[in-house]
């Protein structure tokens, strides 16, 4: 039985979920965010350390101003929220992405940051303004004046999600068959599940389904 340790997920589908209710994008957005507790309940049921979540991309950036801002607000109110209840939970919240939101937005993902700093149960990697090409450029740039030749290890302590094991298995739900520029460097060697349902519609039975069936898929890394 293959062991988890850190599940990645592309969260996709809450726009045409709303409009198929016959209400708005912004209706899925908001909907989401309880498929978002019931895989924080479950990730930590099942003991995995760690789970990132694709919130905002760094090509989300070009979508209607009014839907980004919607974002950005249920991001805002889901903190503030949650942050005490989170914190008790003992998860440690970490942003992956460069922070160029409000003054007001960046300082309350930092205080998420600091307050769960030292928990210990699940570390919740929230991608936010997040590309992985973005990533590893940002990596690069800052290994280019090493003397020495760069290592795996030099690229991947540079990378946002330094001190946080590669994903054994990543999941997008939406019904869309692409990676849309999520840790391309991290799930080399992951096993990937696409998800027909869209997000709001993703269940409990439905997650578990996959880890089930994770944990039962022949790893071979190559060899035989
Ligand atoms: C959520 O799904 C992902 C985010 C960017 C927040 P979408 O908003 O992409 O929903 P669809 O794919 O348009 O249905
Ligand atoms: C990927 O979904 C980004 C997030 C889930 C945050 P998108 O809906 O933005 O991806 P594309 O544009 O369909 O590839
Ligand atoms: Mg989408």
């Amino acid at each position: 039985m293959n062991q988890i340790k850190h599940v990645a997920i592309i969260m996709d589908g809450n726009g045409r979920w709303g409009i198929k209710q016959g209400k708005t994008r912004n209706f899925g957005h908001e909907k989401g965010i309880k498929t978002v507790e019931m895989i924080i309940k479950e990730t930590i049921k099942k003991k995995i350390k760690f789970l990132t979540l694709f919130a905002f991309s760094t090509e989300n950036w070009k979508r209607p101003q009014g839907e980004r801002n919607f974002l950005f607000k249920l991001l805002e109110f889901y903190i503030k929220d949650k942050l005490d209840s989170l914190n008790k939970e003992k998860i440690k919240i970490k942003i992956i992405g460069q922070k160029i939101f409000t003054n007001k937005l960046n300082s309350l993902l930092n205080y998420a940051e600091y307050k769960t700093r030292k928990n210990k149960k699940l570390q919740i990697n929230i991608a936010l303004n997040y590309g992985s090409k973005n990533e590893l450029l940002h990596a690069f740039n800052k290994l280019k004046n090493k003397k020495k030749k760069i290592t795996i290890r030099d690229i991947k302590k540079n990378l946002f999600t330094k001190n946080t094991p590669d994903p054994e298995l990543l999941i997008r739900t939406g019904n869309t068959k692409r990676l849309s520029n999520f840790l391309l460097w991290q799930i080399a060697y992951s096993e990937i599940f696409f998800e027909k349902k869209l997000w709001p519609d993703f269940t409990a039975h439905d997650y578990n389904k996959i880890l089930s069936k994770f944990r039962k898929t022949k790893r071979n890394f190559g060899n035989i």
